[in-house]
């Protein structure tokens, strides 16, 4: 970097009331200095002061703050239930056929957003890296991938599976993948891109944070900075080169989610949808999941934390949950919208959270604050629901498909991940006529079956199951 570009980043951190950062600047070595003047050299300014001022107006008043926004809430209007009916039989079925159709078409990919730090379940490597297979302690990575390779041969294409990474889980991540040789994926089909990441404010003064004397305190910048990310990195100019229309989302962490699920494509595409989501049935009031509403008209998410409790609690005529409808994060995307959505800059907006990080003082000192002392941005993803044209909410089932690793213990935690899906892999082979002894173990691979439908047609390779049991791709 050349003196008169370091005078004028110094210039812009004064303009800005930054230049603190700079102030062991000279306790930097030669190494150290450029890397940061860098770091420092990419902010945008006006952004931080926007999130900044944000947060100084965000009072529970503000027109557009969550509080408000959650009073004015109803649930959501148009959706597709579960079926009941034969009629409703008949409507799953012919979208489950047209789904097949795109996937035979080869028009769709996958995103796995897997930049997250899993602080909740203590796990301090890649979320994605945790053995949850309930007899083969196979890694959600692991399971994940082999659903979209299965997936791929079914229909005698290459789905690409894009993974993005955060700084906090990159190199990891991609170490894994190679040590397992993309879970047989092709190596053309598997593409890792990194989001980006947000500075920390201190929450008092709005003033950038230092980890240390030549680095910013920062995050990763929320799943929404896949927006950014997807133009950055070439994955929105990978997509269209190979010709994708659909994009099916989901979260490292819910090994049972149906990936590229027919019926959702099916449903998506018959009601000229731009985004489509899945939804469950919340278990309680309190549970920890985002809810799907609709504000003035528009289909949205309002995140848990941002709904009041006596909100939470409201009953509709039935005596249920007024707001029933849980996020399960499993969310579909035209790709004509995603490229929409990158030229906008600023198109999803910050959340910001109060967090504890440790930072150094004026003196140098390392602190590691107890309670919160610094604003944390983030994008949601979820934001883009209402400015799609058209966004479809479609109700899953479930046990089936919403069986998340969470917490340690508890709801949501691996012994209820693991316990899920031994029941769907046992109930598929009972149901195909297989004896299976009480209480034992089973797991299926996606690559020996990924529906009940093709468990159905292998399970005559079986007799009985007495013992904890994997079948995988090499089982015949
Ligand atoms: C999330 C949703 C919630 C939904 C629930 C379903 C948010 C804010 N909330 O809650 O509405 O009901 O999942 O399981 O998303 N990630 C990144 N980069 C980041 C942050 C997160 O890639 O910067 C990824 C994580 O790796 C993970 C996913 O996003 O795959 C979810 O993140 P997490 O923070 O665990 O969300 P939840 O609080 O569980």
């Amino acid at each position: 970097m050349t003196q008169a570009v370091v005078q004028s980043l110094k210039h812009r951190l004064e303009k800005y009331g930054q230049d603190h950062v700079i102030r062991f600047l000279g306790d930097c070595s030669a190494d150290e200095r450029p890397l940061f003047l860098q770091q420092l050299a990419a902010l945008n300014f006006d952004e931080l002061a926007r999130a900044w001022q944000q947060s100084r107006t965000a009072s529970d008043e503000a027109q557009d703050s969550p509080a408000t926004i959650a009073q004015r809430a109803q649930p959501p209007g148009t959706l597709v239930r579960l079926p009941q009916t034969d009629a409703d039989l008949q409507t799953w079925k012919s979208a489950r056929e047209e789904g097949k159709k795109i996937l035979d078409r080869g028009e769709v990919g996958v995103i796995l957003v897997a930049g997250g730090q899993g602080t909740r379940l203590q796990f301090h490597k890649p979320k994605g890296m945790y053995p949850i297979g309930p007899v083969s302690n196979a890694t959600l990575f692991q399971i994940l991938a082999e659903q979209v390779l299965a997936r791929s041969r079914s229909h005698g294409v290459t789905i690409p599976y894009y993974i993005m990474t955060s700084d906090a889980t990159h190199a990891e991540t991609v170490a894994f993948f190679e040590e397992n040789n993309n879970f047989g994926l092709p190596s053309d089909a598997v593409r890792f891109f990194q989001q980006g990441t947000m500075p920390a404010l201190d929450a008092a003064t709005g003033k950038l944070l230092l980890a240390d004397k030549n680095q910013l305190a920062t995050s990763p910048d929320g799943h929404g900075g896949m927006i950014r990310a997807l133009k950055e990195t070439g994955m929105l100019a990978d997509m269209q080169r190979r010709g994708l229309k659909y994009i099916y989302y989901h979260q490292v962490d819910n090994p049972m989610a149906i990936v590229c699920d027919p019926a959702f494509l099916g449903f998506h595409q018959q009601r000229g949808s731009e985004l489509s989501t899945k939804v469950v049935a919340k278990r309680s009031p309190t549970e920890k999941v985002g809810l799907l509403v609709e504000v003035d008209g528009k289909t949205q998410i309002i995140e848990y934390s941002d709904l009041p409790a006596e909100q939470a609690r409201l009953t509709d005529a039935t005596g249920g949950l007024k707001f029933w409808a849980g996020n399960t994060a499993i969310h579909l995307f035209n790709v004509d919208f995603l490229a929409r959505l990158t030229e906008t800059p600023d198109v999803l907006p910050f959340h910001l959270a109060h967090k504890p990080v440790p930072y150094i003082d004026d003196g140098g000192v390392h602190v590691e604050p107890a309670q919160p002392n610094a604003i944390k941005l983030e994008r949601f993803i979820f934001d883009a629901l209402p400015l799609a044209k058209t966004a479809l909410v479609l109700e899953a089932d479930r046990s089936r498909e919403f069986n998340p690793v969470k917490n340690q213990t508890g709801d949501d935690s691996p012994d209820t991940s693991r316990a899920a899906m031994t029941a769907l892999h046992s109930s598929w082979l009972k149901n195909a006529g297989v004896s299976m002894a009480t209480g034992v173990a089973v797991e299926i691979s996606p690559l020996w079956a990924h529906d009940e439908i093709h468990a159905a047609r292998r399970a005559a390779e079986l007799r009985e199951i007495n013992e904890p049991t994997y079948l995988s791709e090499s089982e015949s």
